[in-house]
């Protein structure tokens, strides 16, 4: 493992993914899922996040994520989303693949952005998509049907379309930034060894060591907006 004193600069890469987990906006006031004051030590995601509770009780999942909408909706984009987004404009390729769905770092103007775990902005019901900002968000449409949040539940598949993006950007980067992911989750935890074996710079940031800290040559141990504004010390 390469000295954690010499983190590289940013700007000698030419494509680059950020591989984006809870732990990103947590400067932004946004709880994680794991770990103290996590999403799921306070729910139990049978009974909110899971298409099973949704057909038992849709009103009681659309109050836990109207919920959501109105905590994420009072958090801005911190000083990291804000520099994964100005190395969108500063270098060549820049991709940010994230399992987050609160959209901060669309809000911080990122472009290119594959939400792995869907949105908490967008809805569905059949065929149709909607996105929408309103808070709270009447689930019950006029025909009587329900929207459902269109977010990747526990026992959904993943979008197709999502992965094989991803997955497109993250084979051919030269460097992949893992950021403030517990790395527990799959198949999203395994997207980043595929930047490795193509054999891609790894770096990861994150407080603490992951199942898959050993696959990254260079650890950084500290927060999101520290570690990156080390890393894109030169983009201005
Ligand atoms: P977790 O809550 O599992 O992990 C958050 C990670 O962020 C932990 O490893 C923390 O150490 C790290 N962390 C905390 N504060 C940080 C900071 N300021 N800077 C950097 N890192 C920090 O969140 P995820 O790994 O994103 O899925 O969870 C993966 C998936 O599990 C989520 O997308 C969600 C959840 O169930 C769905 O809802 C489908």
């Amino acid at each position: 493992m390469r000295d954690p004193d010499t983190v590289p600069d940013i700007r000698d890469f030419r494509r680059v993914v950020f591989f984006t987990g809870a732990g990103m906006s947590a400067e932004s006031g946004v709880p994680t899922y794991r770990g103290q004051g996590g999403i799921w030590k306070q729910y139990d995601y049978a009974s909110y996040a899971c298409q099973d509770a949704f057909d038992a009780d849709p009103a009681k999942v659309w109050d836990f994520h109207n919920y959501r909408r109105k905590l994420v909706a009072a958090c801005e984009p911190n000083a990291g989303h804000g520099l994964i987004a100005r190395c969108e404009e500063a270098l060549p390729h820049v991709t940010v693949v994230t399992q987050n769905i609160d959209g901060l770092h669309q809000r911080a103007g990122s472009r290119t952005v594959h939400e792995l775990h869907g949105s908490l902005w967008r809805v569905r019901c059949g065929d149709e998509r909607l996105l929408s900002f309103d808070v709270p968000f009447e689930g019950r449409r006029a025909d009587g049907r329900w929207w459902r949040p269109d977010i990747v539940w526990f026992g959904d598949a993943l979008r197709a379309d999502v992965i094989q993006a991803s997955v497109e950007a993250i084979e051919r980067c030269d460097l992949l930034v893992s950021i403030g992911t517990s790395a527990v989750v799959y198949p999203a935890a395994q997207l980043p060894l595929l930047a490795r074996r193509a054999g891609a710079t790894m770096i990861e940031i994150n407080p603490d060591e992951t199942p898959v800290s050993d696959a990254y040559d260079l650890c950084l141990r500290g927060t999101a907006t520290d570690m990156l504004g080390r890393l894109c010390r030169n983009l201005d």
